[in-house]
């Protein structure tokens, strides 16, 4: 069984993700994370975040593991965790010049098609419904408007200790839908969730329904 479920940054994905995985006992993939890891390679390695050619060679010897840690997920980079490192702001800024290189994507494809193999999974991102899980049982697309998603960010940072301004969140977010717009689809297939006034638990019930009608 493969659910995908993809929408754009801070469409509360993860936390929906991990939910929908945690009832139905799947595994959950944050593929977010893997293109994450790569950056922060790269930025901590001095690759060109804009030559794809180097990211792709550079992911030739990079060993990205994702491993259910508690209630969330731990990512490893050649064994060190950087579970935290990955949602710095050095990193949210780059990803998206990284995850834009078709070489860079052919690869974390290949990787995420071969981990939904073994086992039935709940993969979160951008384009899994379209790209790597084509054949999806269940393909979940979220939105948000960008004020809903900005707040709904800030109220998670301040939970984390980090006050960043309302406004600059707005900014951030409405900039990576732009820098990401390429990487997002929407499968003809997928059902579209607009979470705008939707509590996460009545976005966990709904899918939680439709994938009961499909199962
Ligand atoms: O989901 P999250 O915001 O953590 O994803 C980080 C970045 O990784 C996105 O902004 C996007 O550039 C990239 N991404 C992608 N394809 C995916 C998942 C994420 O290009 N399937």
């Amino acid at each position: 069984m493969q659910i995908a479920i993809d929408g754009p940054a801070a469409a509360g994905k993860s936390t929906v993700a991990k939910m929908i995985a945690d009832r139905m006992n799947y595994i959950y993939i944050d593929t977010g994370a893997m293109y994450r890891a790569a950056t922060y390679k790269a930025l901590k390695e001095h690759v060109d975040v804009e030559d794809g050619a180097a990211l792709a060679n550079m992911l030739q010897h990079t060993h990205i593991e994702l491993v259910p840690d508690g209630d969330g997920q731990a990512v490893l980079l050649e064994g060190q965790d950087i579970t935290e490192a990955i949602r710095l702001p050095e990193v949210t800024n780059h990803v998206s010049f990284v995850s834009k290189h078709p070489k860079v994507r052919e690869e974390m494809v290949a990787r995420q098609q071969e981990m939904a193999s073994q086992k039935s999974v709940v993969m979160d991102g951008r384009d899994i419904g379209t790209k790597v899980l084509p054949k999806a049982h269940v393909k979940i697309f979220l939105r948000a408007s960008v004020d809903e998603r900005a707040a709904r960010r800030y109220k998670e940072q301040i939970k984390k200790g980090i006050e960043t301004p309302l406004e600059a969140l707005k900014k951030e977010i409405a900039l990576r839908d732009e820098r990401d717009s390429r990487q997002l689809g929407k499968a003809a297939d997928a059902v579209e969730i607009d979470t705008t006034n939707l509590s996460i638990e009545g976005v966990v019930e709904a899918i939680m329904k439709i994938i009961k009608e499909r199962a």
